[in-house]
């Protein structure tokens, strides 16, 4: 998904700019919204300042008292959960141990120790400048990201809620199968760490919701969008009004409990339209603070950010 957005980005760049002419929440009373009101998300932990997906990352979202930590989860060859976004090996982001590069290659033919021999923390992502390396660090699965969290929990006596995403590969050709047992198995970590009351199941491929629903329907599930080039086009012209009730229609025939719409496109409407079929409005991924601030007047019930700092800062100024 991410691969689109970046060979859309100049197009995206100018339809983001052109919609905020026409997608405004200000005519709205913005509510004096308290922390605890908004749902604060990590994403990728703290992307922004941290190499994504990481432990130094979550550590970071919680340094800055989100509520949710959001990452993104890949099955491995020998049926693991290993918490990475890309379902290839991605050369920009991590590197072999003795610091050669790596060949793109699929996850689903790697098994989760290959992929923990690999250096994900050395390099720093272009296109997070505030991103601070931790050379040496490796892919963690998600019973390991579960045991560390149960320790800081113990430790920190504070709780966190979880924001997993099933990734799948970009070109669509997940099988039934395939999404069916990925979703399951995240689903047996879940109850095993004992996590059901505070974990969210999210993802694009919506038949993942369908299996979660179907295996647990106390977990609750989140709906992914992103729009085409055409949708947002249409948004930006100010004919949105279609794409954003077909979706808020798919996210409730999924039985979801939350909409996550790529942020730009989100309106007052939107958010109340979502919110009368009961669905909770989370939109991705928002780092700036004027943005922020927006979603916030626009009535949303959390924020994903690759910078819990800043809205960390952003979301403390409205107490
Ligand atoms: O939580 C939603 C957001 O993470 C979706 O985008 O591609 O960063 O996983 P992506
Ligand atoms: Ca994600």
């Amino acid at each position: 998904m991410m691969k689109l957005i970046r060979s859309l980005s100049p197009i995206y760049i100018f339809v983001g700019l052109m919609s905020l002419l026409f997608v405004n929440c200000a005519s709205v009373e913005t509510p004096n919204r308290l922390r605890k009101d908004i749902d604060l998300q990590g994403h990728r932990g703290a992307r922004g300042l941290k190499p994504e997906n990481t432990w130094p990352a979550f550590e970071e979202a919680i340094k800055y008292k989100m509520v949710t930590l959001e990452l993104d989860t890949v099955l491995t060859k020998d049926k693991r959960i290993v918490i990475h976004h890309d379902s290839e090996t991605n050369p920009v982001i991590c590197q072999n141990a003795d610091g050669s590069e790596i060949q793109k290659k699929s996850l689903y033919e790697l098994t989760l120790a290959e992929l923990q021999a690999l250096d994900c923390g050395s390099k720093q992502n272009p296109n997070f400048p505030k991103q601070v390396p931790v050379p040496g660090t490796k892919l963690l699965s998600l019973e390991e990201f579960f045991e560390l969290v149960q320790k800081h929990e113990k430790k920190s006596k504070e709780v966190y809620e979880f924001n997993i995403e099933t990734k799948f590969p970009d070109d669509g050709s997940a099988s039934d199968g395939l999404v069916k047992e990925h979703t399951e198995k995240l689903i047996q970590i879940i109850e095993k760490f004992k996590v059901v009351d505070r974990s969210t199941i999210q993802s694009f491929d919506l038949r993942t919701l369908s299996v979660s629903k179907q295996k647990n329907p106390k977990i609750k599930t989140s709906a992914l969008f992103v729009p085409t080039y055409f949708q947002g086009f249409l948004m930006t012209i100010g004919f949105g009004n279609g794409y954003r009730e077909s979706i808020i229609t798919k996210a409730k025939d999924k039985q979801a409990d939350i909409i996550s719409p790529y942020f730009l496109y989100v309106t007052p409407k939107f958010v109340k339209s979502s919110h009368d079929k009961g669905l909770l409005v989370i939109p991705w991924t928002v780092n700036a603070e004027k943005e922020m601030n927006r979603l916030v007047s626009c009535g949303v019930d959390g924020i994903i950010s690759d910078y819990p700092d800043l809205l960390d800062k952003v979301v403390v100024r409205k107490n």
